[in-house]
This record gives structure tokens, sequence and C-alpha cells, in this order.
């Protein structure tokens, strides 16, 4: 979990290089409406977003079902969300990569071809609810390089998973 630009799809690619897991990036699972809102440059609103997060808790529910371990890069801001996400789920485990704002401008500025635009940044930053004490999970400082991230979720990561 995170705000855009803070790596959860690198993250996701390379965690599941590591740990052999299956993938889903939770950007693939927009219905087209939220797609071309975002390309807009509008916010999504939360009725927007319901469905999406549907999509991603059935994914989840068909890997627990086959007890397949599993990554899902999804920004999951809202403690709301995160609870949907969890809702039947109980081997979920949050990791949220944490990057200071001027580190994601810079690295959204790089990126070419992406379609959410760097202006959603300050509302994504709005939204965002951290890690609540009864959720599961851990806050990581995602601004270092990939290798010592993924060792960070590595040694984090429930034994069980
Ligand atoms: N640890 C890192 N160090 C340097 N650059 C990184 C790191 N992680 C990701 N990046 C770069 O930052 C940009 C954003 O990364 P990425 O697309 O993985 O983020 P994201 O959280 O999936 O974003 P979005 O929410 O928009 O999908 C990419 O260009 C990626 O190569
Ligand atoms: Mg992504």
């Amino acid at each position: 979990m995170g705000v855009m630009g803070t790596g959860k799809t690198s993250v996701m690619k390379a965690l599941a290089g590591r740990l052999g897991w299956a993938t889903a990036d939770g950007d693939d699972l927009h219905p087209p409406e939220n797609v071309a809102k975002m390309r807009s440059g509008e916010p999504l609103t939360d009725a927007d977003r319901r469905p999406w997060l549907e999509a991603i808790a059935s994914w989840i529910g068909e890997r627990e079902t086959a007890s397949e371990p599993a990554i899902v890069a999804c920004s999951a801001l809202r403690r709301t969300y995160r609870d949907l996400l969890r809702r039947g789920h109980p081997s979920v485990w949050f990791a949220h990569l944490v990057v200071p704002p001027a580190v994601i401008v810079s690295r959204v500025e790089r990126r070419q071809g992406h379609y959410m635009p760097p202006a959603l940044l300050a509302s994504q930053f709005e939204t965002l609810e951290t890690l609540e004490p009864d959720e599961p999970g851990i806050a990581i400082p995602a601004d270092g390089p990939l290798g010592e991230i993924v060792n960070e979720i590595v040694r984090h990561v429930p034994r069980s998973m």
C-alpha cells in the first residue's frame, strides 16, 4: 500500500522475483470508467473505488481458497478500503511503502506513459490514513534501494504466509 509513485508495482515485482509468489496489480483491476477519470486528472470517489476494491478482494479470495501465497499492489489509502480487502480474508497483511513527497515527485516526473498525473499526489496524501495498531502490517521506509525494501518486507512478513 501507499500513495502513487511509492514503488508498489516495482516492489511487488521484486518481491515476487524473490519469493515466487503470484501477483496482481490493483491498477489493472480498475473498471474502464475509473481509468478514464484518472486520465483526465479527476480524483476517484469512494463509490468509484468500491467495484475496484471488490475486484481485488475477490482476487485475494481466489488465492486464499487455493492456499496460494500472493502479493497485491494496491494503494489502499483509507482504513475502509483496507477493511474491505481484509473482510473474510484473514491472511491479508499490509506493507505500507513510505516515501517523502519530494522523492515521489522526482520519480513521477521521470516516469513515462503512466496514466496518473502528478497533480493527484496532493489529493492522495490528503486521503492517506496510515495503518492503525489493530491492522496487520507495517510501515516501511521505501526511498532506498529496491533490494533493501524487499529484504525488510521478507524480514517482517508473517512466517505462516
Ligand atoms: N526504491 C526505488 N528507488 C528508485 N526508484 C524507484 C524505487 N521504487 C520505484 N521507483 C521508480 O519510481 C517510479 C514509481 O514506481 P512504481 O510505478 O513502482 O510506483 P507505484 O507505487 O506502483 O505507483 P502508482 O501508484 O502510480 O502505480 C518508477 O519509475 C520506478 O521505477
Ligand atoms: Mg503501480
